[in-house]
């Protein structure tokens, strides 16, 4: 049997680049949209009845034309933001399509992380109104890091209102992240100001419960919904002019609509189209500056594997990593 090439968080950094990330999300959201990916819905585990608040995916997914199949096993692990640890942690596996082969076993934080990011500033550029100039920013984790260094990358000049229920992370994240970005960052205490002000809205925290209204949201912006469970009231998705998702599939059962689905008050007729069937001019993204779109992007596993397949070959042109015979 063939080695596995195990790598690690600082391997994965030295083998990718942002910009690259970028544009590995938008083929992976065209091909699907193109119908040349395989990936069943995510699967969920449930763990909160070990007293911890944690819970695993299952995303499994094939790349056609990239010939990459693979499973990332990643999840929420509430007890590590306790501590300072980062809630998301998991491994992606690579296989060999035609000998079942383990090519590489990776860290999956890094790139869950690489690629939400970019996958809100992909959504963004093809669904956003054409002059974005005032993004905010609810959740100053992880994700919400990632989000701005990704949106940075595609806008120019922009303000960002950084939202948290901790002030604490406010501070952290503005004192970090105004020294990686050009984007104007403003401490933002009050979520239905901000809100009311942006043109994107970005919502990924940890939250439970629903706590973003309906009317706090503009005519012509974008609501990127991004977290694992509800953040924004029923309303908004009832009254949005278009919902659009990365899977319809993964959001029936997960994140933002879950319980609306299950309530019965939206359905797959309700959906305007998959983010992937826009880049690939199969179906309409935006029509004017004043539509109000609701994206649910609840997280593509094929993102993952088109990533760890290219990290999985820089690794070897570049050296880096360590094998072990399983
Ligand atoms: N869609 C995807 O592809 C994808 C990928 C990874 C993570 N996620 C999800 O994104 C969310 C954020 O993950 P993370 O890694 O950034 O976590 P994190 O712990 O690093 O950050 C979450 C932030 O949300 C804040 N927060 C919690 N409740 C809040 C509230 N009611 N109002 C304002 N702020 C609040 C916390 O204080 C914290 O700063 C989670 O739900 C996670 O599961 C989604």
């Amino acid at each position: 049997m063939k080695k596995t090439l195990i790598l690690s968080r600082s391997d994965i950094e030295k083998c990718i680049t942002r910009s690259e990330v970028l544009e590995k999300v938008e083929y992976v959201f065209r091909e699907w949209g193109e119908g040349n990916i395989v990936q069943p819905a995510k699967i969920n585990l449930d763990m909160s009845r070990s007293g911890y608040s944690s819970w695993c995916n299952a995303m499994p997914a094939y790349i056609v034309s990239l010939n990459a199949a693979g499973i990332k096993w990643i999840g929420g692990f509430g007890e590590n933001v306790k501590s300072g640890g980062s809630y998301i942690q998991g491994v992606i596996v690579l296989t060999d399509t035609k000998t079942g082969q383990t090519l590489a076993v990776m860290d999956g934080a890094l790139i869950t992380n690489l690629r939400t990011g970019a996958s809100a500033a992909v959504a963004s550029k093809y669904l956003a109104k054409n002059d974005v100039r005032k993004i905010t920013i609810v959740g100053a984790g992880e994700q919400g890091r990632n989000c701005l260094r990704s949106f940075d990358l595609i806008y120019k000049n922009l303000q960002v209102f950084v939202v948290d229920i901790s002030a604490e992370h406010r501070k952290k994240f503005i004192d970090e992240m105004s020294k990686e970005v050009s984007a104007t960052l403003v401490d933002s205490p009050d979520v239905s100001a901000a809100v009311r002000e942006s043109d994107v809205i970005v919502l990924v925290t940890t939250a439970r419960e629903p706590f973003v209204k309906e009317e706090w949201i503009s005519r012509g912006a974008l609501v990127l919904a991004m977290g694992s469970f509800q953040q924004i009231e029923d309303g908004f998705a009832l009254s949005s002019d278009k919902i659009i998702v990365d899977s319809w599939a993964q959001a029936a059962h997960r994140g933002e609509l879950k319980k609306l689905v299950e309530s019965g008050k939206i359905s797959e007729v309700d959906i305007s189209a998959e983010v992937g069937e826009v880049l690939a001019g199969k179906k309409q993204g935006r029509n004017n500056d004043s539509e109000r779109i609701l994206t649910v992007l609840v997280g593509l596993g094929a993102h993952d594997i088109c990533i760890s397949q290219h990290i999985y070959q820089k690794a070897k042109e570049m050296n880096i990593g360590c094998y072990a015979e399983l």
